[in-house]
This record gives C-alpha cells, sequence and structure tokens, in this order.
C-alpha cells in the first residue's frame, strides 16, 4: 500500500500526470489466466498509483481505462472491463474519503445508463476537492475528442456566434473534453510500448514521456515514485531555447 512507503520530498512535479494503462492481458496470459483477471489486478494498481499522486502533490492524473477502439475486443472482454468500471465506481467512496476529485472523459452516449449515473453522482459528489483530480478516460479517443469540438464550433459558426477568424487553438482547448484542465506533461507508459494509441493527442503536445517494461498489474508505488523523480531532470522548453 502507498502508506507504507515513505513519500519522497521532489522539487519539481509534473502538473498533469496521464497513465496508459497497458500489458493487463499479457500478465494474465504469462499466468495462464483469462485476460479479464489481469484487467482486475490492473484496477488494484490504478488505486494505488491514484492515492500516490495525491501524496506526491500532483494535481492531475489521467489514466487511459478505454479508448473508442477497444469495443473491437472479445464481447466477453469488453463486459468485464465495463463490469470493473460500475464496480469501481460503488468502490470509489474510498477516494471521496481521501478527498480526490474525480472526472470523467470520453464519448459517454455509447455507455450503459447505469454506468453514466455513477459517473455523474461520482463527479458531483467529489467536486468540491481541489487537491487532486483523478480523470478517468472512458470511451476515449484524442481524434474522436477533435472531432467533437471541430463539430461544436462549427454549430456556433453557423449560428453566427463565432466568426472562422476569431477561431484560435485556445477555443479548440475549450471545446475539449478536458476543457478546463491543463495540458498533459507526462505520460507514462508500461509493458515495453512506445506509442501514444489516440490518448490526450492534442494535450500532449509538449509533453514528456516515460516508458518502462513493467507490465501495469506489476507497476508499483516505487516505480511510479521512480517515473516521477525522472520528470525533474527533463529540460522542456517549448519550442524555445
Ligand atoms: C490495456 O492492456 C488495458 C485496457 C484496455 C483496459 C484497462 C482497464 C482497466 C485497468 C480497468 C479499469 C477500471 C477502472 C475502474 C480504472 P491490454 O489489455 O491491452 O494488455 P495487453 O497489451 O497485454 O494485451
Amino acid at each position: 500500500m502507498a502508506k507504507d512507503i515513505a513519500v519522497p520530498e521532489l522539487d519539481t512535479v509534473p502538473v498533469h500526470v496521464g497513465v496508459i494503462m497497458d500489458g493487463n492481458g499479457r500478465w494474465a496470459k504469462k499466468r495462464g489466466l483469462p485476460r479479464k483477471f489481469g484487467h482486475r489486478e490492473g484496477v488494484k494498481t490504478f488505486r494505488a498509483i491514484t492515492r500516490r499522486a495525491k501524496q506526491l502533490g500532483i494535481k492531475y492524473i489521467t489514466f487511459y481505462a478505454f479508448s473508442t477502439e477497444n469495443w473491437k475486443r472479445p464481447k466477453d472482454e469488453v463486459d468485464s472491463i465495463m463490469a470493473l468500471f460500475e464496480k469501481n465506481l460503488d468502490e470509489v467512496k474510498d477516494f471521496i474519503d481521501e478527498e480526490i476529485r474525480v472526472r470523467f472523459i470520453g464519448d459517454r452516449t455509447a455507455l450503459s445508463e447505469t454506468l453514466r449515473e455513477k459517473m455523474r453522482n461520482t463527479e458531483e459528489s467529489s467536486k468540491h476537492f481541489t487537491d487532486t483530480t483523478m480523470i478517468l478516460a472512458i470511451n476515449y479517443g484524442g481524434q474522436d475528442e477533435i472531432c467533437n469540438a471541430v463539430k461544436r464550433i462549427s454549430e456556433k459558426v453557423k449560428n453566427g456566434e463565432v466568426d472562422t477568424s476569431e477561431i484560435t487553438t485556445e477555443m479548440i482547448t475549450e471545446h475539449l473534453y478536458t476543457e478546463d484542465i491543463p495540458p498533459v506533461d507526462y505520460i507514462i507508459r508500461p509493458s515495453g510500448e512506445m506509442r501514444l494509441s489516440n490518448f490526450m493527442i492534442w494535450q500532449a503536445a509538449y509533453a514528456e514521456y516515460y516508458f518502462t517494461n513493467i507490465l501495469w498489474p506489476d507497476f508499483s508505488v516505487a516505480d511510479f515514485d521512480k517515473a516521477i523523480k525522472e520528470y525533474g531532470d527533463r529540460s522542456r522548453r517549448f519550442g524555445g531555447v
């Protein structure tokens, strides 16, 4: 548990960390178990890392839990991931006890009404917490998000609310699911894959990356501390010198 390991003193922590929870399937396969066991184990890591993020003073942490492309997986696996969301939103009370704000990004229209209601309730009951916000990306795709923003801005142009000359990068940012959330500074991807997989492609314009071969269910609080420490050594120039 996160509480058992001393919290390191860090001079610099990223404001917004993104995590691509990858390797659950391989973790299960290595043990001869169905993939859904890997996802179940991955939830334990997700909970421990969320708590640690708060202890380290990280303001925003976004987890990529289900992408717009993940519907292509076998129905049994999709159903088990959806069931995990529902179960964990019932248990999210722990996060509320720990004063962590919970938000969701992604297209909710394809999700069950039960899940959507739980998402709304969780957001509502945690909205007054200000230290750390945990954002769960469910049915999320960066291209889909940008497409949605373009449609909404186009409607405003059509209605005469906005002139095309007024469209700026800031305006696009404000029409994303992350409208009021700062850009992502640091993206952690375990399991040895080195790609973004349609995760916050707009918000990651100047993000730093951290890759490790550890599979997500095995990714520990100590591994997270190590990744966050390494961020402090990065030199970010945002296109300057
Ligand atoms: C990627 O690993 C993981 C997913 C697509 C699902 C992640 C979902 C969870 C951890 C459950 C989330 C639930 C809550 C409440 C946060 P993979 O299956 O692609 O792994 P592989 O590359 O080894 O096959």
